[in-house]
């Protein structure tokens, strides 16, 4: 009774073959670049600009009258992304200030219609990625600091709340979601900004938003960075700046991870989403290759950002970075795209990923590796039967046996220090 008229008892959610289909490719690359370009990328203080400055949305706006990408080269960009080893690409469609980076007809305040440059970059952006044979897919903020139709929220500036309309709000960002939809089909949607409103009742009607982008086209993924557990509806689970299970950065301590739907980890470069001109602490390549072999490890994907600058150039550090991952992945993109859960668990020294047949070690912190004279001994639960033991890529058969309390031990060559990722490859007969 209480529930009558709010929240009507849903039909579960069924998702399509096609919806099953893009899962499964999704899984397939481990490694997808996340981008935060908007025009904030002009104030270079990170995406978060107008909440921070508490500038008021005009003088704010005024941005995008300067806003001329020159440098933006959308085949170059998409070509940097691929030979980093990335499957797909995630760019903001419409971050929280509200500014749409591709052409809308629901809103002035567009890339296309507000800024000297008038080309729809998210447009062309998509073009060159599917090019390359990758995936694309939209952020969308669920949020808007500038409308007053969105109610203000924990975040933002000030807004009268007599205009405050979220059915309004709504309706328009259904509007806009079938524009993109339309206009460019992407193969996933990746919401943002549930937690704006924590801390008192709101109804966001998100499954009734689910249901709209499942109308227009089921096989689309949808993704919410809303950091609990999945909901009906939803195709892929979110993690932000945590590897699923993990909560080191606090966001997601009341979320389980699902074991049915793929999974996905953003994280920066550096400190910042949006590009911010001071914040040179960037990740080494081989921290970055920890994650990602880290997260393949709990099959999870890593989204991995990149703040463009607002002349249309992507940071030089970041450049560098991909080049580094793209030598990386280059030789080992195998031990991680498609890879699963292993059932041997986590070691001091590193993880371990699966394939059919395939079990990969990877030594990630080789001063951990016990040594017996110029050798290394691994010992591992083993679940399955092994049946030959060789490094990677080498091929170079390694010493190994089943002891009495059947564990395997691997004899391997002193690790290397300074090597990145040391691979072992344990083929398994299928049982
Ligand atoms: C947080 C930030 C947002 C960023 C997102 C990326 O929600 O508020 O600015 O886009 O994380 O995961």
């Amino acid at each position: 009774m209480l529930l009558a008229g709010t929240a009507r008892a849903q039909a579960p959610y069924v998702p399509s073959e096609g919806n099953l289909q893009s899962r499964k490719e999704f899984s397939e690359h481990r490694l997808g670049i996340f981008l935060h370009w908007g025009i904030y990328s002009a104030y270079a203080q990170g995406e978060w600009y107008l909440s921070i400055s508490k500038l008021d949305p005009e003088t704010y706006s005024e941005a995008a009258a300067g806003f001329y990408p020159a440098r933006f080269d959308a085949e170059a960009w998409a070509r940097a992304f691929k030979e980093a080893g990335a499957g797909y690409v995630t760019m903001t469609s419409r971050h929280h200030d509200g500014f749409s980076m591709f052409k809308t007809a629901q809103t002035p305040f567009n890339i296309v219609d507000a800024t000297p440059f008038g080309r729809d970059v998210l447009g062309e952006l998509t073009k060159a990625v599917k090019g390359q044979g990758m995936r694309m897919h939209y952020y969308y903020s669920l949020i808007d600091w500038i409308r007053p139709d969105y109610p203000k929220g924990n975040s933002g500036v000030a807004k009268d709340p007599a205009k405050a309309d979220y059915n309004a709000y709504f309706e328009f960002e259904k509007r806009q979601i079938r524009e993109l939809m339309e206009q460019y089909h992407p193969q996933a949607l990746w919401f943002d900004g549930q937690w704006d409103q924590g801390g008192r009742p709101f109804d966001w009607r998100m499954r009734e938003l689910y249901d709209f982008i499942h109308g227009i086209d089921p096989d689309c993924m949808i993704g919410n960075n809303h950091h609990s557990a999945a909901v009906g509806g939803e195709d892929f689970q979110l993690f932000e700046k945590d590897l699923p299970g993990e909560n080191k950065a606090g966001f997601s301590g009341g979320a389980t991870v699902s074991d049915t739907l793929p999974l996905e980890a953003c994280e920066t470069m550096n400190n910042n989403w949006g590009y911010h001109v001071a914040d040179l602490n960037y990740k080494s390549v081989r921290e970055l290759v920890h994650l990602l072999v880290r997260g393949a490890s709990k099959g999870s994907n890593l989204l991995l950002n990149i703040g463009p600058q607002a002349n249309g150039a992507l940071p030089a550090p970041a450049l560098d970075r991909l080049r580094g991952l793209g030598a990386w992945m280059r030789t080992y993109a195998s031990t991680v795209d498609g890879c699963g859960i292993s059932p041997v668990p986590p070691q001091s020294w590193g993880v371990s990923t699966k394939r059919p047949g395939t079990v990969f070690l990877h030594i990630l912190e080789p001063a951990a590796v016990p040594v017996s004279g110029d050798k290394g001994i691994l010992v591992i639960p083993f679940q399955g039967k092994p049946t030959a033991v060789k490094s990677f890529p080498e091929g170079a058969p390694l010493k190994w046996k089943v002891d009495k309390d059947g564990f395997l031990c691997i004899t391997i060559p002193t690790p290397d220090p300074s090597a990145i990722d040391t691979v072992i490859e344990i083929a398994e007969a299928s049982l």
